[in-house]
């Protein structure tokens, strides 16, 4: 069993989720609007579930969707993943870390919309997928999913040249429709699109 402060520091964490005990501690890092954050939040009461993303637009209408359904396990937080990985994530302590459609072209991100961190470079790339290794638990597991595939070509190369090992996909959560595996909007924009979608896992 987990309390979320001792595994992450920020500000609002404590006063988020208190002194509860969770089974698992999940990071969802670029969760956008938080499709997968809300639906793995119902399906898992006993999960603890910490979203990132670096757009405070999209974070506000997740905090809004996130207050309506009134989920006492899930926070939504801005923080750009790299940063927050090395600075907030105490070692060992995450049971699973979900890239759900990581942006593969990073000038969109240049774009001052909302985005409030400067980004540099693609998020799953060595450094990056090292310190994930760091910050998870013995038998946690990283999960990627995108229609990307070079991107995600790249992203196993970088995630086998740390030390991860792919294991067969396993779903978290149930979608309530066929064909979805995450049940974000990218999936299901990228789905109405006629795009493959490829899944990773590694642990
Ligand atoms: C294509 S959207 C996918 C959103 C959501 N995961 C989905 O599947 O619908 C990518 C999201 O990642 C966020 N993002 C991109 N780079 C990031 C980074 N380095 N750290 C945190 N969030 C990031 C973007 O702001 C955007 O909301």
């Amino acid at each position: 069993m987990i309390q979320v402060p001792d595994a992450i520091s920020h500000p609002d964490v404590p006063k988020f989720f208190g002194k509860r005990e969770y089974r698992e501690l999940h990071l969802d890092i670029g969760c956008g609007l938080g499709g997968f954050l809300i639906a793995a939040a119902r399906q898992h009461p006993d999960n603890a579930y910490v979203g990132l993303d670096i757009n405070s637009r999209s974070l506000s209408r997740l905090a809004a969707s996130l207050n309506f359904h009134n989920l006492p396990n899930a926070l939504a937080l801005s923080s750009e993943g790299r940063y927050f990985l090395e600075t907030s994530v105490r070692f060992r302590s995450i049971s699973a870390i979900h890239v759900y459609f990581p942006t593969p072209y990073i000038r969109s991100l240049q774009i001052p919309d909302g985005v409030e961190w400067k980004v540099r470079s693609r998020l799953l790339e060595p450094h990056f997928l090292q310190r994930t290794r760091q910050v998870l638990t013995d038998g946690g597991s990283l999960r990627v999913v995108s229609d990307h595939r070079e991107y995600m070509a790249n992203a196993r190369e970088a995630a086998l040249q740390v030390g991860y090992t792919e294991v067969p996909w396993r779903d978290h959560i149930k979608s309530s429709r066929t064909l979805e595996i995450i049940g974000t909007g990218c999936e299901r924009e990228m789905l109405n699109l006629g795009k493959d979608i490829h899944t990773l896992m590694f642990m």
